[in-house]
């Protein structure tokens, strides 16, 4: 019984694996840096580069370069290698978390993490992922570089798709007011206009009646004479 449920959950847990690749065997997929980041709050540089040949073994070492808003140069402000991470420039000094891969010099992800983020900071951002495949009889290294344009804001602002869906929300919700309340005047006035017919037509039937009730008396009257 309990070996049977035990095959049950192996079995669902591979079907999820399956299902969710990216979460349980950390396939790759580079997925473009945010670019705007909110004055005080923390801020994910992303920088993400896939090995194309997953088979082959590999090394990497990361650098980061910043260059502040009407600037000329890039300065060095990040180091990621086999001896660990190393913060460059002062600008930066205990502000920068490495964010990448972990226990592995096989690097692919190599987004760092800025704390405390201030109006300083923005600008471009470049990280240089350095990499070294090892084939069987040699090694075959590449440079890889990303750039990040980041905007640092007083909040958060959102996206326009967000809004636009928000606007089309309420566009939706008093158009069917506005729809409805027309319909229920429409209707309050057919039926209205059709009570008044009706009380018209039973008043026109009094009256006729009472109109040939009359006559009625009057031929008698004049018959009694
Ligand atoms: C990145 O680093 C920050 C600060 O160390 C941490 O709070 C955050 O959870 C990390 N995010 C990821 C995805 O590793
Ligand atoms: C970041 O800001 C928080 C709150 O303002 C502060 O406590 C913390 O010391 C700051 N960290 C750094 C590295 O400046
Ligand atoms: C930002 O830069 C300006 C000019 O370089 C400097 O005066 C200011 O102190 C800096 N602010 C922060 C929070 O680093």
């Amino acid at each position: 019984m309990a070996a049977a449920a035990g095959t049950a959950h192996l079995l669902l847990l591979s079907l999820l694996c399956s299902l969710f690749v990216y979460q349980c065997d950390g396939a790759c997929a580079e997925v473009d840096s945010d670019t705007e980041a909110v004055a005080g709050k923390g801020f994910k540089l992303g920088c993400i580069s896939c090995k194309r040949r997953s088979e082959v073994d590999g090394a990497a070492t990361v650098e980061w370069y910043f260059r502040a808003k009407g600037e000329a140069d890039f300065v060095h402000i990040y180091t990621y290698n086999e001896d660990g991470p190393t913060i460059e420039h002062d600008h930066f000094m205990d502000r920068v978390d490495w964010n990448g891969s972990k226990r592995s010099n096989d690097i692919q992800d190599a987004s760092i993490y800025l704390l405390n983020v201030t109006f300083n900071d923005s600008g471009t951002y470049q990280c240089f992922l350095n990499r070294i495949l090892f084939y069987e009889f040699y090694e075959y290294n590449t440079i890889i570089s990303k750039v990040v344009h980041l905007t640092v804001v007083a909040k958060a602002t959102r996206g326009t798709a967000s809004i636009v869906s928000e606007v089309m929300m309420y566009v939706t919700i008093i158009g069917l007011q506005v729809w409805l309340l027309i319909e229920m005047i429409y209707c309050y006035r057919k039926i209205a206009a059709a009570g008044e017919e009706a009380l018209r037509e039973a008043a026109n039937a009094e009256y006729l009646a009472i109109a040939s009730e009359s006559k009625d008396n009057m031929a008698g009257v004049q018959v009694g004479e």
